[in-house]
């Protein structure tokens, strides 16, 4: 069956050769044709073919689906004494993910799965139609291989983070940890998992811990990322580009080296800016521009977890990221979108074009600038994710 979407005041199709030939590739008065999951036709409105059903947008913005990059959903628990302690004034530090550790590991999946639902719920009424989540908060062979089972239930971007932290019983014998990470840990976990992902900063896992783990992943199967330049400054993003990471996230440090190294990888390893990071936690912001001038490719992500950046809403990111990180309202929008899709190696999302998923957004605005123009808003109107209308607004 076929699905004709007319009267799109402004589309977004993150497509250059679309409309009127910016990186976002915005066509007026346009329309979509939908048929199943896919894209079967989109122009303007004037030149659209008939189809099975209509749907009229009202002249409002469209937008692709927000592809958030950087999840950590799979948890139980939650830290607002931790967060209400940080904006009285104390720092924040990689130990309070024990916390959720402890509570992680009592929990049964029947609870993991439960959270997971909700944030996943969050997620799309948020306009976010493809995500990516980590384990990382079981540290145990057990603990980490039930998370991403759950974690498999909602998402075939699936992530092995068993090198979030040192688990405490192992404080004495960093040593055997990384061992039971690239060992039993890794084989439990590797064909449950798209991605393997350490935490390379202050606290965490140091650059060489880093390239062990992060290599016996690849030797396993899985694509590497990696979490570096969140607490201070280091060699973790030049390790993700050695290592032709996907993509290294935070890089709220990354040096002027740093800097040309992505630019030289910017068709391989993509620089996930997280502001609700930033935010949650009261650090400096990363400045967006010198990414966009040295050439980087850029991606928003949420970064979703009970310690650091406890928010789903994309839309939330783009305002802060537009606000406080300077970035362009253009480029808060392709980062969120086509960026978070190069991050996660994904052709068929992140774009409006035929023969691509059918996942887009209905703002209720004329122009995706009112992402950032009405901070706190909920803009997002209608989803349609995989062709199917999820409509939110009676
Ligand atoms: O991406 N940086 C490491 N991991 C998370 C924080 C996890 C936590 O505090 O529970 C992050 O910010
Ligand atoms: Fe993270």
């Amino acid at each position: 069956m076929t699905v004709l979407y007319s009267g799109i005041g402004e589309l977004v199709t993150n497509d250059p050769s679309q409309g009127d030939g910016s990186a976002l590739g915005i066509i007026s008065d346009a329309a979509i044709v939908v048929d199943g999951d896919r894209i079967a036709w989109i122009g303007p409105g004037a030149n659209a073919p008939e189809a099975d059903e209509s749907v009229d947008f009202g002249e409002s913005s469209v937008i692709p689906g927000f592809v958030d990059s950087h999840a950590h959903l799979v948890f139980a628990g939650e830290r607002s004494a931790e967060f209400a302690a940080r904006m009285s004034g104390q720092a924040y530090a990689a130990g309070g993910i024990a916390t959720t550790v402890a509570a992680t590991r009592e929990a049964s999946n029947r609870t993991l799965a439960g959270g997971v639902a909700r944030l996943a719920n969050e997620l799309v009424r948020g306009g976010v139609t493809t995500f990516e989540t980590k384990s990382g908060y079981g540290l145990t062979v057990a603990d980490e291989s039930r998370s991403l089972q759950v974690a498999s239930q909602f998402t075939t971007e699936t992530t092995y983070l068993g090198a979030h932290v040192v688990p405490k019983e192992f404080h004495e014998n960093r040593d055997a940890y990384v061992d039971l990470v690239t060992g039993p840990m890794l084989e439990a976990c590797a064909p449950l998992a798209r991605w393997i992902d350490v935490f390379c900063d202050k606290g965490a896992f140091d650059v060489d811990e880093s390239r062990t783990i992060l290599k016996a992943g690849v030797a396993a199967g899985l694509i590497p990322r990696l979490h570096a330049g969140q607490l201070g400054p280091g060699a973790g993003i030049q390790l993700a580009v050695e290592l032709e990471a996907a993509s290294v996230d935070h890089c709220t440090y990354a040096s002027d080296d740093d800097l040309e190294a992505l630019a030289g990888a910017a068709d391989t390893t993509v620089a996930t800016l997280l502001p609700g990071a930033e935010f949650s936690t009261r650090a400096r912001w990363p400045d967006a521009r010198r990414f966009f001038e040295a050439g980087a490719t850029v991606a928003l992500a949420t970064d979703c977890n009970p310690g650091s950046s406890y928010t789903t809403s994309m839309s939330f990111c783009i305002a802060v990221a537009v606000r406080d990180m300077n970035f362009t309202p253009a480029q808060a929008l392709w980062s969120a979108t086509r960026g978070g899709a190069a991050a996660l190696r994904r052709h068929d999302v992140g774009v409006l074009a035929e023969g691509r998923r059918a996942d887009f957004v209905r703002l209720d605005a004329p122009s995706y600038v009112h992402l950032a123009y009405r901070p706190g808003v909920p803009l997002v109107g209608d989803v349609v994710s995989g062709g199917r209308l999820l409509t939110h607004r009676s």
